[in-house]
């Protein structure tokens, strides 16, 4: 049966870590990957994850099974992790969560979650969006549409033009939006105008399904989570899906999760019992120990404080490697305007290269990144910042 399986090309994102692996070069440059790096190139084990780590497997006595919907402690230290303390969805009664295998995990029982309750629902996404977002929403049989975001020409967001789309939307379309730090552009929406958006998406009753997977990582745990928390306080419905892979560093733990905002408490309990039946039969229960871990440090004073620590230094060193690289850019390259990339937040930019540009900087220069430019800022280093700004000059001209 198997043998008529078509051969797929490998995801382009493991073609070029591959390619990155395979050169010997000790000048190489990997800006592909969406992992944070420290100035040694490592994406290292947070000193708070390794110390709630230590204290999990000191007080564990069991391995049973935990339930459908995880860990109950995780999950409600995640929804005020996202909202904030006091926030009026934290009443009980509206606002649900389940545990999910990572941002990527929630993303797919959120979609699930739309398509049991609008099997015809469309969902629409930024042009353009983290390429995992298609598969994810749409593997369970919604169908995409784009919707204006990106603007080249001054690298922030086209918001005139994305506003103007959303508000002719027929009504329960689904809106994904990037919370912050926004996979591949970097371009994010300012406070003013999530507001702005929070009035179309409520006069067109569109349902907005918010991915934050960079919270801590562009201006601060609440500045960039002002959106959901602006719409969970605003809105009767309202999807988060939340990744601890970066702010947690627990990428290969699998650890998030999904908050579910419904209009009334029987409606939230319709929805999690429906998602508790979707992640059954998807794969039944979300692993623990990311989780585990992640409400050690939520509810620990100390391992908190010692992770926001930690995270304040993360994000500081992204927003110093955006200011370096602008300036080696702009002392190396007199043609082009890479100002932008200052003004942008979490770890991605544009470059705003062709294919040929591109190909020329990992052929010649061993300089790698997604073949629409994108490069993952976290990826250089203080010291490999001039050589990389040197080659990106020779290939622009
Ligand atoms: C925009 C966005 N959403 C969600 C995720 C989910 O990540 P994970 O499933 O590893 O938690 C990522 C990871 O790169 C991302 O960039």
């Amino acid at each position: 049966m198997l043998e008529h399986l078509d051969r797929l090309p490998p995801d382009p994102i493991l073609g070029v870590m591959g390619a990155f692996r395979a050169d010997p070069d000790p000048r190489k440059v990997d800006l592909g990957v969406g992992v944070f790096r420290d100035d040694a190139g490592e994406t290292p084990v947070m000193r708070a994850v390794r110390e709630a780590e230590r204290e999990l497997i000191a007080r564990q006595t069991t391995k049973t099974y935990v339930s459908a919907v995880g860990n109950a402690g995780f999950n409600e230290a995640m929804a005020r992790l996202v909202l904030g303390q006091g926030h009026a969805a934290l009443a009980p009664g509206r606002l649900r969560t389940i545990q999910a295998p990572g941002g990527c995990g929630a993303l797919r029982l959120g979609a699930e979650l739309i398509r049991a309750a609008a099997p015809d629902a469309v969902v629409h996404v930024s042009s353009p969006t983290w390429a995992n977002h298609v598969p994810l929403l749409s593997n369970c049989g919604l169908r995409l549409e784009r919707y204006p975001y990106f603007e080249p020409a001054t690298g922030g967001v086209a918001f005139e033009a994305m506003l103007g789309a959303l508000d002719r939307l027929p009504p329960r379309s689904v809106v994904l939006l990037h919370a912050s730090c926004h996979n591949p552009t970097g371009a994010d929406l300012e406070d003013a105008q999530w507001r702005e958006l929070l009035s179309v998406v409520s006069r067109r009753s569109l349902l907005p399904f918010i991915d934050i997977a960079y919270q801590g990582l562009g201006r601060g745990v609440a500045e960039d989570a002002y959106g959901p928390r602006l719409f969970c306080a605003e809105l009767p419905e309202v999807l988060v899906a939340v990744s601890c892979s970066k702010n947690f560093g627990l990428y290969r733990e699998r650890t998030g999760a999904l908050h579910v905002l419904s209009e009334t408490p029987a409606a939230a309990d319709a929805a999690i019992s429906q998602l508790m039946r979707i992640a059954r039969g998807l794969y039944s229960m979300p692993p623990d120990h990311g989780a585990a871990i992640v409400h050690g440090i939520l509810t620990g004073e100390q391992l908190r404080s010692s992770w926001e620590g930690e995270l304040d230094a993360m994000r500081l060193r992204i927003q110093q490697l955006r200011a370096a690289t602008v300036e080696a850019l702009t002392a190396a390259c007199r043609t082009k305007d890479f100002g932008y990339i200052a003004r942008q937040r979490g770890m991605f930019s544009y470059l705003g290269l062709g294919p040929q540009a591109v190909r020329e900087l990992r052929d010649r220069h061993h300089v790698y990144m997604m073949d629409d430019s994108r490069i993952n800022i976290a990826g250089l280093r203080l010291d490999n910042i001039g050589y990389f700004a040197e080659a990106v000059a020779k290939v622009v001209g």
